[in-house]
């Protein structure tokens, strides 16, 4: 008997490719987080190995994707060192239609929201099942927060509605712990009527180092589905 694909690893694989296949060589490439884009990584270390791709330069959004850039062979850069990023790869585990995102699943949002948001050209790599009317409606909004300020940011977001709870550890006791040395909140809200305002409403409590809320930084989505049995690729 075959072994059985899983649809959403499937999607994931072929929506990566398609993203890493339109990196060019000599570029700049920032390098996002989580199970897609590390799918992503790999590929472009592949293109790199097959000589297909040449002279690129990785800035990795967190250390998951660090340590994938560096056993995939790909140089890696840094903010200080490069003036620019020509295009950014990362997932997302929340697409609205006007190309709004939620991030954070993997608690490294703070740094993808830099390195994306500087990226000329910013590809979202999701499969299908990541698509939402609105933001919030599948997936907790992640804050990240300075640990000294977990109360009283709790208690501020509680006065804006929503309700947070402290991410914990898998295979950790305790806390999940940033790359930055921070916690992680994650928020559930009724309905994020406003994406753009609630973004900064939240930057705007002190304490608060960035939440993933991902508003107008988006340039393209790919987005792998499987119709008839096969992975198809489709852009908005
Ligand atoms: C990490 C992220 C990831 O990009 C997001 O969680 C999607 O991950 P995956 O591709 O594993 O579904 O924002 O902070």
């Amino acid at each position: 008997m075959s072994a059985e694909i899983d649809p959403v690893k499937l999607m994931k694989q072929e929506v990566a490719k398609a993203a890493a296949d339109r990196v060019k060589s000599g570029t700049i490439v920032g390098l996002g987080s989580g199970s897609t884009a590390a799918y992503a990584i790999e590929f472009l270390g592949n293109r790199l190995q097959s000589g297909q791709l040449k002279d690129i330069q990785g800035v990795p959004t967190s250390f998951q994707s660090e340590v994938l850039a560096k056993q995939y062979g790909i140089p890696l850069t840094t903010l200080d060192a490069t003036d620019h990023i020509d295009v950014a790869i990362d997932g997302a585990d929340e697409v609205d239609p006007q190309k709004n995102l939620i991030k954070g699943g993997g608690a490294a949002h703070t740094r993808e929201k830099l390195v994306d948001s500087l990226a000329t050209q910013f590809i979202v790599v999701v499969d299908s099942t990541k698509l939402v009317e609105h933001l919030g409606s599948t997936f907790l909004l992640p804050v990240e927060v300075l640990p000294m300020a977990i109360s009283p940011v709790m208690r501020a977001i509680e006065k804006l509605g929503g309700k947070p709870e402290l991410r914990m550890g898998v295979r950790k006791a305790g806390p999940v712990i940033t790359d930055q040395g921070n916690m992680v909140i994650d928020v559930k809200f009724e309905s994020i009527a406003n994406p753009a305002e609630l973004e900064k409403t939240l930057n705007n409590i002190p304490g608060v180092l960035e939440n993933g809320l991902f508003v107008g930084v988006t340039d393209l989505v790919l987005v792998g589905e499987v119709k008839d049995g096969k992975p198809v690729i489709r852009e908005f």
